[in-house]
């Protein structure tokens, strides 16, 4: 009783905290704009906190920890593409599920634009979300189950226990065109990377981090079609590579462009484990997009490429870092947003 006296209490004061800290939390745009127009002030709203579901739903975590081992058995694949959907929920518009809704008569959604064609896995945080919403009816966001699954799909796959801050809310709108602007493109190099993280709310150093992500996970050949040109591919160093995936890619006949379909992993020494391999591949001229290769091309980047593929546990903590702010930005938290009975679709 005295445990539970002090978690609300504590709760009470971290969101008193909160409310003093943040309004758009990752937001800094939006609060200069807000303080520069002398408009009425906003109320701020919360931010995200650790364990905001611990009172209202205290099986939430084991729910996502059995679903998320039962969908890795049935495929290996899940934690890719799991970590995936996170990214691409958090950078077009923020991390508040609009990835998941479907189109509608008034909004083609995030998730049909060209960008998100290779998506997958939706099923999985739908069908977590309706356990979640048997367990504890209206408590749990999308937005929260998605981040919580990204964590806990980082760790199956090997990589570190991830915390994770929860309290977001969900969008009640996705929209394609916001999609195709936020996402970065395989084909883009540091500077167009950088700006496309920057514009997201994170920075070069995000940038290098999260790309570690690409340890797991699969590619299609269309995500790489610009490596197989020699040229293109000799500022890398390994000129082979490029001859290799073409070799791969076409391997229905050259020049068979259907074949793009073809996929590959990301990482092929250890496609399923969440580890430092990526960043090896890089140093040897191996890293399969180019949006990859180019870390350890560029000056700015090399160093951290080269202290990432020699120390497991700096990569680690790193990405825990950065998945915390990726995970706050553009969030909706306290009176904003919704809570979605299922996460494709609204009301
Ligand atoms: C730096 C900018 C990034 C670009 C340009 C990029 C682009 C891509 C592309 C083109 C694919 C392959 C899609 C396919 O062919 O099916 C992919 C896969 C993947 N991305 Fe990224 N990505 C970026 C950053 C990130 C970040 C920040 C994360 C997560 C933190 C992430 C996680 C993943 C994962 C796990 C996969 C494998 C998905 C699967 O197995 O289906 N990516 N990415």
């Amino acid at each position: 009783m005295a445990r539970i006296r002090f978690q609300q209490t504590l709760i009470v004061l971290l969101s008193l905290a909160a409310f003093f800290r943040v309004g758009d939390a990752g937001c800094p745009i939006a609060s200069l704009g807000r303080r520069s127009l002398k408009q009425a002030p906003v109320p701020a709203q919360p931010a995200l906190i650790f364990g905001f579901y611990d009172l209202t739903c205290p099986t939430l975590n084991s729910i996502i920890d059995t679903r998320m081992r039962f969908w890795v058995l049935q495929d290996i694949r899940t934690p890719g593409k799991v970590l995936r959907l996170f990214f691409h929920d958090c950078f077009a518009a923020g991390c508040e599920a609009s990835i998941l809704l479907n189109s509608t008569a008034e909004f083609a959604a995030e998730k049909d634009a060209p960008i998100s064609v290779t998506l997958d896995k939706f099923q999985v945080i739908e069908d977590i979300k309706s356990e979640v919403e048997t367990a504890c009816p209206g408590i749990v966001s999308c937005a929260d189950i998605l981040a919580l699954a990204a964590a806990k799909a980082v760790e199956l796959a090997g990589g570190p226990i991830l915390v994770t801050e929860t309290g977001r809310r969900d969008g009640v709108v996705s929209y394609l065109a916001g999609a195709t602007a936020s996402m970065p493109l395989s084909t883009q190099k540091i500077p167009d990377l950088e700006a496309m993280f920057v514009q997201a709310g994170l920075d070069i150093n995000d940038l290098v981090i999260l790309s570690g992500a690409h340890t797991i996970g699969e590619v299609h050949c269309s995500n790489f079609a610009d490596r197989f040109d020699p040229a293109a591919n000799s500022p890398f160093g390994d000129v082979s590579f490029g001859q290799e995936l073409l070799a791969f890619c076409t391997r229905n006949g050259a020049g068979d462009i259907a074949t793009l379909n073809l996929k590959t992993f990301m990482d092929l020494q250890t496609p399923n484990s969440f580890d430092i391999s990526y960043y090896v591949n890089l140093i040897i001229g191996r890293g399969v997009m180019t949006s990859d290769q180019v870390l350890f091309n560029d000056l700015r980047t090399q160093p951290m490429v080269r202290e990432f593929a020699a120390n497991r546990t700096l990569f680690f903590e790193s990405f825990q870092a950065s998945m915390l702010k990726m995970g706050r930005l553009h969030v909706l938290t306290g009176t904003n947003g919704v809570i979605r009975k299922q996460c494709g679709v609204y009301p």
